[in-house]
């Protein structure tokens, strides 16, 4: 008999990839009903090339084929079926992957290096940007226009298969015959040059009959040469721009053709006189021919290129989702601005561009566009990131044709409002379009809550995440876009939650492993550029640091998310050298004394202690920590936390990055490995308690932060736990049950107080909405989560921070595990407990996560004292439902339940219901 199909077949995490990054691609499937064996069979060209034969178990989720070695551009077949618990077989399910190119031989193409100048070379500091100083001479003056490149080439027969595989130290577009390829943005996206350039692929089979060709690609600076970072530094990782392609043929008689990028390639100047990642582009349609890669276009005037061997070992397969245009918003308003221009409002903060429709303009019109996250208080033009090379501007000159639609190519900015200038009327609002950017991962999580502020903000994390995840996971979309360690520490486990981060993350993952350094340190961004560690060098205090704590900690606690929400052991494989390199280098570190003991004699047992624990040098600690900021200018005040809390943070991320990497140790078999970290871990955090705790349970900072970290990272014997809760609440409580909690401590302040029994108090701070608060925030009218919690100052006034960060977004896990309820018990959801909250301030929440055997989803609502919750459990995940603490199996299937509304701690049904009917939920 055939048990239920197969569905959900995807090669590493995607469906029907066209060419996965690895020669050992994983291959997983959702089985119709628990299975208990599966069978694998991989073809290509009908050729049978790997099988599992009959296999028990019940692993459907990146299932490694023994043997399977897959070759470079290669198209292949796989077919899977399951047996269940009955021992019916399934009918086989069957899906397809190519490959991308693997190996050093797989290359025989040149790099080529169309423009005769190298980009200037801007070096700025941090002092140039605190002091305000800008570049001299303008965009116009100091970039160069973008390079066409066309190369020709005649088929005699149609393409019966094709794939161009094509890369750039830039960033760039391609088009074959004037027709487009692929939808990708910004391709090839952002990794750390030096040792890795991805190399994308592209069907292009239907661009191809027999005949003449044209291969046109667009060339500009992008990350590689364009001005990237806080201080807009241009070149960081070289001043020639290139391209390299390899266009591999087979027709349909059987022949095999390559072609490939070489000195028969002609350049010239496009239309694009400048194009800027963060300055913005220049675009002259009077200079733009369309004919420019079509085969009839006369190049002689061109100009040949130059050539340059590649090193094949640096041409990696892009993994992952690329860049795309994720969706598009309308204008809402147009408003005249009184200094000039009329500035259009799209309702949301976002990372992308316009595009804009102008109606009969005059042939050398000029449009320009500007972009900012937020007006001022009164609604006037402001712009909140400032600094150097930060110009977001686009601009277009006209060609003077009855409709002209424009969209910038090269760039992207963080806005939700742009100023239009240079059109007489004010434009109408259809003509300009917001175009949402990000790397189009699969959006697999969703959330809603019956309270409108707290969907608010769930949502306002969502695009965070969306406009941050943008090639790499960034702190900012204005000003940094840099690839910070922490920030993505801190917020990896909501990401996960709300898309399949995995495939992104493992990718940013290989850059990070790419950019450790020899002594084992992780650095506090990524990708890295060598003017990084310059800039690093002439620095002071913070400013000096490469590597920190819970920075350099992502290495370990990164993977580890994934490992915990996708079972992806691979992943935690392939990073667990980089984090024991990182816990040798903590170690060495160690050594050093924190500055103050450093003249002071300690007793061979204190020496002993500090030898243990990795507290000395600069570290962000517990950067932005709220109380540290108030009432002085940020500037000033930046420092405060890392000096009040780096020597009592660092050893505690110290023992946790001990911790984590026991576990993944363990998961990965080895066990010894596991054992030694976990003692040195216990040694570590015994030190710590013995240095920094005091009897009574106190830390030598009343800062709520390290009070959090400590009970969150178990730094405490447990009979002093109870005394460093009554200090955290205190702390909270003196504040006015407001946080103070700074990027390290806050994604664990929730979990903390809700795991020693102050869950009421957890939900007061989520509810809070006096600043700092999340709900201050979406009352204020965000629509992303915010740098400062102070970014808009109660008395309205409106600061140049970042209003597009998702890290203290990390908040967003917690209303998935904590509220709706959705919480994994085992690695890769192989267990889950549903635990709504009912008792809480919530009448309805619905959730569901993706996890590897399909989603888990919840939807519970409480009409009086009854709630009435459903739950859909997958095939191969071990579900319970927790209620009033306890706990009910449930097999898979859905299931509508009913229960008795539990009581919260220490507040009965009856006066939940009075809070929430009550002004007194409302603490303004
Ligand atoms: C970034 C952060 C980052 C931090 C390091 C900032 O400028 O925007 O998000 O983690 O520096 O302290």
């Amino acid at each position: 008999m055939a048990t239920a199909p197969v569905t959900g077949l995807t090669v590493e995490y995607q469906p029907a990839p066209l060419a996965v990054a690895t020669p050992a691609p994983r291959l997983s499937w959702l089985p119709g009903r628990t299975q208990s064996a599966y069978e694998i069979e991989v073809r290509a060209g009908g050729g049978l090339v790997a099988r599992t034969g009959r296999t028990p178990g019940r692993e459907s989720h990146l299932v490694e084929v023994p043997g399977l070695r897959v070759r470079s551009d290669t198209d292949y077949e796989w077919r899977v079926r399951v047996w269940d618990q009955d021992g019916a077989v399934s009918d086989w399910a069957r899906d397809r992957f190519g490959t991308g190119l693997f190996d050093a031989a797989d290359w025989t193409a040149r790099w080529v290096l169309p423009r005769t100048r190298p980009t200037e070379v801007e070096r700025w500091t941090l002092l140039d940007w605190i002091k305000g100083n800008r570049p001299e001479r303008d965009a116009g003056e100091r970039l160069f226009p973008v390079r066409l490149l066309r190369q020709r080439f005649t088929l005699d027969t149609p393409a019966a298969r094709a794939r161009l595989f094509i890369t750039a130290r830039g960033v760039y577009t391609a088009e074959i015959d004037g027709a487009a390829v692929g939808d990708e943005v910004l391709a090839p996206g952002f990794d750390s040059y030096a040792s890795r350039v991805s190399v994308q692929c592209y069907d292009v089979t239907d661009l191809l009959g027999a005949g003449d060709h044209v291969l046109g690609v667009a060339l500009a600076d992008g990350w590689w040469a364009g001005r990237i970072g806080l201080t807009g530094s241009s070149a960081q990782f070289g001043t020639a721009t290139g391209a390299i392609w390899q266009l591999h043929v087979e027709t349909a008689d059987g022949r095999r053709h390559r072609i490939s990028s070489d000195g028969d390639v002609v350049a010239a100047d496009g239309p694009w006189t400048h194009a800027d990642l963060f300055i913005g582009e220049r675009f002259d349609a009077r200079l733009h021919d369309p004919r420019w890669s079509r085969p009839a276009f006369d190049d002689t005037a061109w100009n040949p290129v130059g050539t340059e061997t590649a090193d094949p070992a640096v041409l990696v397969p892009f993994a992952g989702e690329p860049v795309r245009r994720v969706g598009e918003l309308p204008a809402l308003s147009v408003t005249a601005d009184p200094g000039g221009g009329w500035i259009v409002d799209f309702g949301q903060v976002i990372a992308g561009r316009v595009r804009l429709t102008l109606r009969a303009p005059r042939e050398g019109d000029v449009v320009t566009l500007e972009h900012t996250e937020t007006l001022d208080a009164d609604g006037r033009w402001f712009r909140n990131i400032e600094g150097i090379n930060k110009d977001q501007c686009d601009t277009y000159v006209a060609a003077g044709l009855p409709t002209e639609v424009w969209e910038p190519a090269f760039t992207f900015h963080g806005f939700r409002h742009v100023r239009v200038r240079g059109v007489d009327a004010p434009p109408d609002p259809g003509d300009l379009v917001a175009v949402v950017l990000s790397s189009d991962l699969r959006q697999t999580g969703s959330l809603r809550l019956s309270d409108e502020r707290l969907d608010r903000l769930h949502r306002n994390v969502l695009w965070s995440q969306r406009a941050n995840f943008l090639s790499i996971p960034m702190d900012c979309p204005q000003r940094e876009r840099a690839g910070w360690t922490g920030d993505i520490q801190v917020f990896a486990p909501s990401a996960s939650n709300n898309a399949l981060v995995a495939p992104f993350l493992t990718r940013w993952l290989d850059n990070l492993r790419a950019d450790q350094y020899a002594d084992g340190r992780i650095p506090i961004t990524s990708p890295r550029s060598a003017y990084d560690d310059e800039l690093a060098e002439s620095q002071s205090r913070f400013g000096s640091i490469v590597a920190c704590a819970g920075w350099s900690d992502a290495i370990a606690l990164v993977p580890w998310v994934l490992y915990e929400r996708y079972g992806d052991r691979r992943v935690l494989a392939d990073t667990l050298d980089a984090a024991l390199r990182w816990i040798d280098h903590q170690r060495t570190a160690a050594a050093e004394l924190p500055e103050r003991l450093r003249d002071v004699p300690l007793a061979p047992e204190r020496q002993r202690r500090q030898a243990l624990l990795y507290n000395a040098g600069e570290h962000f600690g517990d950067w932005l920590t709220p109380s540290t900021l108030e009432g002085r200018p940020l500037h000033e005040a930046i420092g405060t936390a890392p000096r009040l809390t780096a020597e009592l943070v660092a050893p505690m991320f110290q023992a946790q990055t001990l911790t984590v990497t026991a576990r993944s140790a363990d998961a990965l078999g080895r066990t010894g490995l596991a054992a030694g970290l976990r003692e040195r871990a216990a040694r570590v955090r015994a030190a710590f308690a013995a240095e920094y705790v005091d009897a009574e349970g106190r830390l030598p900072v009343a800062l709520q932060g390290p009070y959090v970290l400590a009970l969150a990272f178990d730094m405490v014997p447990d009979e002093r736990r109870p005394l460093l809760v009554g200090h955290l609440v205190d702390l909270i409580t003196a504040r006015g049950d407001r946080l103070d909690t700074g990027f390290l401590s806050v994604p664990y302040l929730l979990d903390v107080l809700w795991d020693s029994g102050h869950a009421e108090l957890a939900r007061r701070l989520l509810w809070q909405d006096r600043c700092p608060s999340w709900l201050y925030e979406v009352d204020r009218g965000a629509t992303t989560v915010w740098e400062a919690w102070d970014a808009i100052a109660p008395d309205g006034s409106v600061r140049a921070v970042s209003f597009n960060h998702y890290a203290f977004g990390c908040v967003d896990d917690v209303l998935y595990r904590r509220l709706a309820g959705i919480r994994a018990t085992a690695p890769g959801f192989r267990s889950v407990v549903i635990e709504p909250d009912l008792a809480g301030r919530l009448d309805h929440a619905e959730a569901a996560v993706w996890t590897p055997y399909g989603q888990v989803r919840v939807d519970w609502t409480v009409t009086g004292d009854t709630a009435a919750i459903r739950v859909d459990v997958p095939h191969g995940v071990e579900a319970a439902l927790v209620v009033g603490g306890r706990s009910t199996p449930l097999a898979p299937g859905t299931h509508d339940l009913r229960t008795a509304v539990p009581t919260a701690s220490g507040h009965p049904a009856a006066a939940r219901r009075r809070r929430n009917s009550s002004s007194e939920t409302s603490s303004r």
